[in-house]
């Protein structure tokens, strides 16, 4: 009886496993945690798509957002200039200081998860 169940529990582990496993291969895997972060974190200013029109925007009509869907205006930005901006905020750059760091918050890689993501918004 015993056998069985430790037969069972065996079984159910390694299906738990590849399940997980499977998950991670899963070509928008990736993405779809960044999208998640991204609707969390940055939609309430840079809405959802990206283009600056979040809801916060609104109220800080002094706000000046950049449409990340315009492909010549991110083209003047690097990656490592994105992932600056993403970690330390935009003060540490010379721009608004409404632009919050996210250091303390998010890790490395998921804060360039955000600057591929960002990208992404003008690649279509
Ligand atoms: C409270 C509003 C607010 C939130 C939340 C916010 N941002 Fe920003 N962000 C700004 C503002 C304002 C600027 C423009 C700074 C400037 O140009 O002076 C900016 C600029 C940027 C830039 C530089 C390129 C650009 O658009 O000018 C990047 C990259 C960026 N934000 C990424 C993010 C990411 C990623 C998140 C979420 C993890 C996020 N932001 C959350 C307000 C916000």
């Amino acid at each position: 009886m015993q056998r069985i169940a430790l037969i069972l529990f065996i079984g159910c582990f390694f299906s738990f496993v590849s399940h997980v496993q499977g998950q991670a291969k899963l070509p928008g895997a990736k993405s779809a945690g960044a999208a998640k972060i991204h609707n969390q974190y940055c939609a309430k200013c840079h809405g959802e798509r990206g283009k600056g029109d979040g809801p916060t925007t609104k109220t800080l009509k002094k706000m000046k957002m950049t449409d990340w869907t315009n492909k010549p205006i991110m083209a003047k930005f690097t990656d490592d200039d994105l992932f600056k901006i993403v970690s330390e905020g935009g003060k540490a750059v010379g721009k608004s200081n409404l632009m919050p760091g996210f250091k303390a918050k998010l890790k490395e890689k998921d804060i360039r998860g955000q600057v591929t993501y960002i990208r992404s918004f003008s690649q279509k």
